[in-house]
């Protein structure tokens, strides 16, 4: 069979239900452009070392362009009989420049730290149309947070009222973890960035192949200084499944408060209708099935991740065969994100906020009573006692179904003497963020400096 890379020492072929389980040409297909540029590269180190003449390896090339052109336009494409990318492209190599030719193209080089280094250049273009993705969706709320620089909402601890924070701030909460999302995947590009070309099955190669050259041809920053690390190790991959999925909770997080917005209930968003599905059955919904979808496949990242290293665990070293099953879990995380985050950031992009609404509850549920307590502390009050009268200040008005500011001077007096008629300063939504005005804090000015970090952070990934 020609599609096959070994044989010579078998006296029959193998038993179909070997064949059909070993094969991989459904989903490592995908890596055949990735595989043919390591051909090139491969090529033109075979000539350096003297194994190929210039015509050869003009041949040789001319042979590879021949056959990713046919790949791409699907001209050719794997057979039945091909077990994997690597041997159906040698066919196909073959076809084109002759068994003479095409036959010394595998000399120095393995199946072992092809598909190691293929998997790498794989990820590694992913990473980077993901960063993009993600980049658009932290943009679309840094765009909200500036279209609202001044709106009010409820800051939540527990899902329970706690202090009134600016809607800015709370959506570049957000955007400040995608963010994190997009270093970290620059971050790994530095360990992504070395080729296992060159560490041969597992041991390197004895035909004065120079790896580094290989690396560089492929865009690599340098090769692996341990051929086994090369073609064993897949930590590279697990990391990038782990980032995949940080990022898909940080989406599905995000998601899940729309998802709330979105109700009845809070009334604090509307979905725009190009971002929201209907009933088949109830006419009235709008239906936030972005969000849900991005919660949903949140899980399906994180079970990508758990699935690699749990193949990864107990494998001894060098390479197992289990490590083919390294692909389908990172090639479904990227996929997953590349239809995802086009969604998501289009629906964030779109929302409309009702800032009346929200600005309304903003100061409810006793939200004001850390400000009479740190009001206190500053006219000298310990904050232990200040805790104690401002909770006095809630129980008298939640008794009476009152808010903190519908509290007479002779009930603040009642409770305290420090209570005078000045804490009203701090019984308002404005006088509230305003106080909070250092780094970090929710303050419009302070925001405004958040605003200004972040996208100089964003500008420089
Ligand atoms: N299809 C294999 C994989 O994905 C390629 C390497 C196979 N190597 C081997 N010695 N059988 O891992």
């Amino acid at each position: 069979n020609e599609g096959s890379l070994w044989g010579g020492r078998f006296a029959g072929g193998p038993a179909d239900a070997l064949a059909a389980l070993s094969k991989s040409t459904h989903f490592d297909w995908r890596l055949a452009r990735y595989d043919i540029e390591g051909s090139r590269a491969h090529a033109r180190v075979l000539h350096r070392a003297n194994l190929l003449t210039a015509e050869e390896l003009d041949g040789m090339i001319a042979a590879l362009d021949q056959l990713e052109a046919d790949v791409v336009s699907g001209a050719y494409a794997a057979a039945e009989s091909d077990e994997d990318v690597h041997g159906s492209l040698e066919r196909g190599l073959i076809e084109r420049a002759g068994a003479q030719l095409g036959g010394k193209l595998r000399a120095g080089r393995s199946r072992n730290d092809q598909i190691a280094t293929l998997g790498r250049m794989f990820l590694r273009d992913h990473a980077r149309i993901i960063a993009r993705g993600t980049i658009a969706t932290v943009e679309a709320l840094i765009h909200q947070a500036e279209a609202h620089p001044n709106a009010a909402m409820p800051g939540r601890t527990h899902l329970q009222h706690a202090q009134p924070v600016l809607l800015s701030h709370h959506l570049l909460a957000h955007a400040w973890a995608l963010l994190r999302d997009v270093q970290r995947f620059q971050d790994w590009d530095k360990r992504a960035g070395i080729s296992p070309y060159g560490s041969g099955a597992l041991a390197g190669n004895t035909l004065g192949l120079d790896p580094s050259a290989v690396a560089q041809d492929l865009n690599f920053n340098s090769a692996v200084w341990n051929s086994i690390d090369g073609t064993a190790s897949r930590d590279v991959y697990a990391e990038f499944a782990w980032i995949t999925a940080m990022l898909g909770v940080d989406l599905s997080r995000v998601s899940e408060e729309i998802i709330i917005w979105a109700t009845k209930e809070f009334s604090f968003v509307t979905l725009d209708d190009a971002f929201s599905t209907g009933s088949s059955i109830m006419p009235q919904k709008k239906n936030p099935d972005v969000a849900e979808l991005a919660r949903g496949k949140s899980g399906r990242l994180i079970g990508n991740l758990t699935g690699l290293l749990a193949t990864l665990k107990a494998l001894p070293l060098a390479y197992n065969r289990d490590l083919q099953e390294d692909k389908e879990p990172v090639f479904d995380s990227a996929d997953t994100l590349e239809v995802l985050l086009p969604a998501v950031s289009g629906m964030i992009e779109t929302l409309t906020f009702n800032t009346e609404r929200m600005a309304e509850l903003a100061p409810l549920g006793f939200a004001l009573a850390t400000d009479i307590a740190e009001w206190l502390v500053r006219q000298g009050v310990p904050f232990r006692e200040a805790h104690e009268l401002s909770g006095a200040c809630v129980r008298i008005a939640e008794a009476r179904g009152v808010e903190l500011w519908d509290l007479t001077d002779e009930e603040f007096a009642s409770i305290s003497e420090h209570l005078t008629p000045e804490v009203r300063s701090v019984l308002s939504t404005e006088g509230s963020l305003n106080a909070r005005s250092g780094q970090g804090g929710t303050a419009p000015s302070a925001v405004a400096l958040q605003l200004a970090r972040l996208k100089h952070e964003l500008d420089a990934v």
